[in-house]
């Protein structure tokens, strides 16, 4: 068999994209993006705006749009023509029942199968592109099996995605490595080689890395906790850099020179956010303590409680630095997604730092570039469980001069560009006295910020004119000859 058409079901920012640029370098293969959300499919179908923002993926779904690219909600018929299936549909964290909190919700995944199981005929290969704990797959083949027609057949591979938000065309473009896992029989290897022929269009064969299905569904746990991993561990050596007078950014390069360390991925910042970091590593801990290995789960837990850590150290570190209250005063958020280039909100810091400063009863000026004003709402609605506080004391702008009009303080929560090089001297003049700026992602020239007049604060640094009062203090409460002081921000 060789695969002329596939079926992805789930367009969400794995499928859209992933199929998007498999469309574009398989122009041999027509390629059917299905979701049960009509308002998602409109969106792939329009000219205007996409349902998400990448860099670069308009371009490749208007060339490859309704020639061998297709966006529908007709999944029946999508799966029935296809030869090979992607399960690419959401897998998030249980919110009740068994695992509640860390195991992964199945029930997208099971859907899809069971759609599957209703609809296909014939040889289907089914793929799961989602992210799933080890040894979903067998869960998957019994759901097929299990009502299977007579005349179908299946066989069931991994292939998990490492694209990453705001960067997913290049990453799938020029992907590091493609995992492919599948069953060691004859039938599931001749899967894996059709399969690896479909990457083999643009991703060098060297690339595509097969392995048996449980590596393969567990490696991308690994691979996403090693990198949360990494951003735990530079975020903790950034609370000693502040209380030391170390500098977090010249021992994560000084770190990184090891070339058995490498640079990336120790940059550190206000905490890790996005849709997959946190679920995953939830989902291995919890699969962990399923395997009785307490050890391994509070491991990895580690790493999820030091980013908490993190975000609630620089909400309160913004509190203590405004002579301990926030309560009405004007505060302005810069960034509310995840990470730049990209308008995903799930799990973003910002999210926890706006509801952290609500509770103490600021007013927040919220402006991020690309995410939606109705999505900053309702997250912040969901996490807050009270609409009120919302409409009364969050103000979304267009802009990050209106957005900094008249506030107390600013903060930075992402990392876009373009905060890099606003007018500063501008905005300082047009901000309440004394101004503050929290740099929570280290992009921002501190020096300067301080010389314009700002009072600056960011992560891993103690600012210059902080030092020499901080060691002071702290040399002083060696000698014991003071009393601790619980504030050592500076005014
Ligand atoms: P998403 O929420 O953006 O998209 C999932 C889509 O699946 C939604 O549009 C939903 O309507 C649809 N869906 C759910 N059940 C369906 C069904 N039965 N039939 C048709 N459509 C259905 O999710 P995502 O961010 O694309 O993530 C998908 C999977 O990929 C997850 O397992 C995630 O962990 C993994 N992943 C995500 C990323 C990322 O950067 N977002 C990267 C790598 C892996
Ligand atoms: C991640 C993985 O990188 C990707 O391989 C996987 O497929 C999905 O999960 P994503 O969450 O989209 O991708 O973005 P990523 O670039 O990994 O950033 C995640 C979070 O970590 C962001 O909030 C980012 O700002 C933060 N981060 C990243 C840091 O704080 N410091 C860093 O050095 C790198």
């Amino acid at each position: 068999m060789v695969i002329q058409k596939i079926c992805c079901i789930g367009a969400g920012y794995v499928g859209g994209p992933t199929c998007s640029v498999m469309a574009l370098k398989c122009p041999d293969i027509e390629i059917t993006v299905v979701d049960l959300s009509k308002d998602r499919i409109a969106q792939w179908n329009s000219n205007e705006k996409l349902p998400i923002f990448e860099p670069g993926l308009m371009e490749i779904v208007q060339q490859c749009r309704g020639r061998n690219l297709f966006f529908s909600t007709d999944i029946v018929s999508a799966i029935r023509k296809a030869d090979l299936i992607f399960i690419s549909v959401n897998t998030p964290t249980k919110t009740f029942g068994m695992g509640k909190g860390r195991a992964a919700d199945l029930k997208y995944v099971e859907g899809a199968a069971r759609m599957i199981a209703e609809n296909a005929e014939g040889n289907k290969i089914v793929v799961e592109k989602s992210t799933v704990p080890v040894r979903a797959a067998e869960s998957i083949m019994n759901i097929l099996k299990a009502n299977n027609k007579p005349n179908s057949s299946y066989q069931i591979l991994s292939n998990p995605e490492f694209l990453a938000e705001g960067t997913a065309v290049q990453d799938l473009l020029h992907a590091d490595r493609v995992l492919i896992g599948g069953e060691e029989t004859a039938e599931g290897q001749e899967a894996v080689r059709q399969l690896s022929w479909v990457y083999e269009h643009w991703i060098p064969s060297s690339k595509v890395v097969t392995m048996n299905t449980w590596s393969s569904e567990l490696s991308k746990l690994a691979a996403n906790a090693f990198l949360a991993q990494r951003i735990s561990s530079i975020n903790s050596l950034s609370a000693v850099c502040e209380a030391t007078g170390a500098d977090v950014s010249e021992v994560a390069r000084a770190v990184g020179l090891d070339t058995r360390i490498g640079p990336k991925f120790l940059q550190a910042s206000v905490g890790f956010g996005g849709s997959c970091f946190q679920k995953d590593i939830l989902n291995l801990v919890y699969i962990c303590e399923c395997l009785n290995l307490p050890h391994v789960a509070a491991y990895w837990q580690q790493v999820i409680d030091m980013n908490e850590y993190q975000k609630s150290r620089f909400a309160e570190k913004v509190v203590s630095s405004l002579f301990n209250t926030v309560t009405d005063k004007r505060i302005a958020v810069l960034g509310f997604a995840f990470k730049k280039n990209t308008g995903d909100t799930r799990e973003s810091p910002a999210i926890y730092v706006s509801t952290h400063l609500l509770a103490e009863g600021a007013h927040l000026h919220i402006y991020d570039p690309k995410v939606e004003p109705h999505q900053i709402v309702d997250d912040l609605n969901s996490s807050t469980m009270d609409p009120d506080i919302v409409n009364r004391n969050v103000v979304i702008h267009s802009d990050a001069y209106s957005a900094t009009k008249n506030t107390h303080a600013l903060i930075v929560c992402t990392e876009w560009d373009e905060f890099v090089t606003l007018d500063y001297e501008k905005i300082y003049a047009d901000m309440m006295k004394p101004a503050y700026i929290f740099d929570g992602r280290k992009i921002l020239d501190h020096d300067f910020l301080q010389n314009l007049g700002f009072h600056v604060q960011t992560i891993g640094k103690k600012m210059h004119r902080d030092v020499a009062r901080a060691w002071g203090c702290f040399f002083l409460l060696v000698l014991g000859s003071i009393p601790a002081v619980s504030n050592m921000g500076v005014i």
